[in-house]
């Protein structure tokens, strides 16, 4: 079966840069990329799109208008299509049965029931959400239930791996892609057709082929791995803060075994994205629906600890300021979950914007890629407070971190982007309040040269002489 023509539903992070990888490496087909909101749309076809992301721009213009568009013509490109994916999103359910842990499926029935009315011949459609187990199966249902005469549906699972900030780096030199299918001959061919189509650009052995239910929790295991390493490290930071070890030194020595390996062992003030948190949940729904309970509390302390982790690092900038940060001017530099990318969904940052608006202080935020009303919204949409006008009129958004902390007791540096270590701190440090306070929520500023121009600084997971003598006093000895 050879691809003519793909459509994709879903023009956001997934959707979006991965269609316009795949028009670029097969420039044999015809990819549409299709949205329900018109806004997003036109964003695509405009020339500031609606994600930033390193070197996506260069990708869309080569292709748009060639053998890549975005549409809001569903139906023309649903009934076009030989391949379909469905890379809408997901959220975790915020009301009923599994409410906080499940994912919200609407938006993927709705795609389903979209292309059950609309498609007209045979069609592949594959999932590439970040979905439950299982959800293949509601989509085939949905599918097969009202299928028309004469045409026919194989379902595939094939979940995205691409990081935020490097989604071009990743999916132009994948390490693997995967592709789960049914065990009949129709469902390996439907597999073989989607190999061929990655197959353009990826070598042959980097593409793994299994059934659809493994490639469904491969994903959300893939996601809990890597959030529980970072839940180890952060663990592992607090005891270095406790005892005088440099929770980059143990990471560097336990990376070293090839076991572990040195990557994703950054101690920082937690995770984030739209992907970490959301999975795990799904995967401890997911334990509980099968009664597995102690293996839903085994993750479920992955997420709880993140928790602890961002609540921690935000208690320390509260205690170093005399336990009261009310009216003071805080200057939160980074507000994206991490560098390159302006997302904010789940980004710690929020939580501990959060906390120190609850305690009263006066936020002047700066962040190099989110727009201001996204700020705006995270912080002040209605799960986050009940006095959004409150919380508005302590919300200063800034253009640059230089006015951002003119004036400010405290920075506190939540997201790791290279420009803030290329800050004049001595400037910094002149215009700020006195004593000037920094944590560094993400360890990358020389703490040594801030210490030395008179900041007291804070960072995870060591202790930095200035902050610290009076707490190592206090502290108590070890066995
Ligand atoms: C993640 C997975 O990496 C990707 O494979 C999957 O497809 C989607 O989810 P993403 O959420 O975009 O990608 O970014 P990632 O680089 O994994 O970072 C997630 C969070 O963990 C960020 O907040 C980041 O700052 C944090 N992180 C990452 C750490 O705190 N320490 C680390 O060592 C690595
Ligand atoms: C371990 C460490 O590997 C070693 O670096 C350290 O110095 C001492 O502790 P050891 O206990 O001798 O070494 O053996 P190891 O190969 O690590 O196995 C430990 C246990 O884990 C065994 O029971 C092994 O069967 C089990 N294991 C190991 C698994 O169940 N799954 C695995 O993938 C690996
Ligand atoms: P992700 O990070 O998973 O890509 P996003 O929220 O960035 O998630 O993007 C999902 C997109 O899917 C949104 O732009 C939303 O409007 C779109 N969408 C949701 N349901 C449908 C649908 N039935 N048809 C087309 N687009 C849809």
């Amino acid at each position: 079966m050879v691809i003519e023509k793909i459509c994709c539903l879903g023009a956001g992070y997934v959707g979006g840069p991965t269609c316009s990888v795949i028009a670029w490496k097969c420039p044999d087909i015809k990819v549409t990329v299709c949205d329900k909101s018109i806004e997003r749309i036109n964003q695509w076809n405009s020339d500031k799109l609606p994600i930033y992301e390193p070197g996506l721009d260069e990708v869309v213009k080569e292709c748009r208008g060639k053998n890549l568009f975005f549409s809001t013509d569903i139906a023309n490109s649903i009934q076009e299509a030989d391949l379909i994916f469905i890379s809408v999103n997901t959220p975790t359910k915020t009301i009923g049965n599994g409410k906080g842990r499940a994912a919200d499926l609407k938006y993927i029935e709705g795609a389903a029931r979209m292309i059950a009315d609309l498609a007209t011949s045979n069609k592949i459609v594959v999932e590439k959400s970040t979905v439950p187990v299982k959800a293949a199966e509601i989509i085939m249902k949905i599918l097969r239930a009202n299928t028309k005469p004469g045409v026919e549906y194989q379902i595939l699972s094939n979940p995205e791996f691409l990081a935020e900030g490097t989604a071009i780096v990743d999916l132009v030199e994948s390490e693997r892609v995967l592709i789960g299918g049914e065990d009949t001959p129709e469902g390996q061919k439907a597999v073989q057709a989607l190999c061929w189509v990655y197959e353009h650009w990826i070598p042959a052995k980097n593409i793994l082929t299994t059934n659809t239910w493994s490639s469904e929790l491969s994903k959300l295991a893939a996601n809990a791995f890597l959030a529980q390493r970072i839940s180890s490290i952060n663990s592992l930071s607090a005891v270095c803060e406790a005892t005088g070890a440099d929770v980059s030194e143990v990471a560097r020595a336990v990376g070293r075994d090839s076991r572990i390996g040195p990557k994703f062992l950054e101690a920082s003030i937690g995770f984030g994205g739209s992907c970490f948190q959301k999975d795990i949940l799904n995967l401890i729904y997911l334990s509980e629906c099968l009664n597995l309970p102690e293996v839903a509390a085994y993750w479920q302390q992955v997420v709880s600890f993140n928790d602890y982790q961002k609540n921690r690092f935000t208690r320390k900038v509260i205690e170093s300021l005399f336990n009261t940060v009310s009216d003071k001017k805080i200057a939160i530099l980074g507000f994206s979950f991490k560098k390159n990318t302006g997302d904010t969904r789940e980004s710690p940052a929020i939580c501990v914007s959060k906390t120190l608006l609850d305690e009263g202080a006066k936020l002047h935020i700066y962040d190099p890629k989110v727009e201001t009303d996204q700020i705006y919204y995270e912080l002040t949409h209605p799960q986050v407070t009940n006095e959004p006008e409150v919380a508005r009129k302590n919300i200063e958004i800034h253009s640059s971190a230089y006015s951002a902390v003119t004036g400010a007791h405290a920075i506190v540096l939540c997201t790791e982007w290279d420009e803030f270590k290329e800050l004049d701190f001595k400037k910094i440090y002149n215009v700020m309040m006195k004593p000037a306070y920094i944590f560094d929520g993400r360890k990358i500023l020389d703490h040594e040269a801030l210490i030395n121009i008179g900041f007291h600084v804070q960072t995870i997971g060591k202790r930095l002489s200035r902050t610290s003598s009076i707490r190592a006093q206090g502290s108590q000895t070890l066995p």
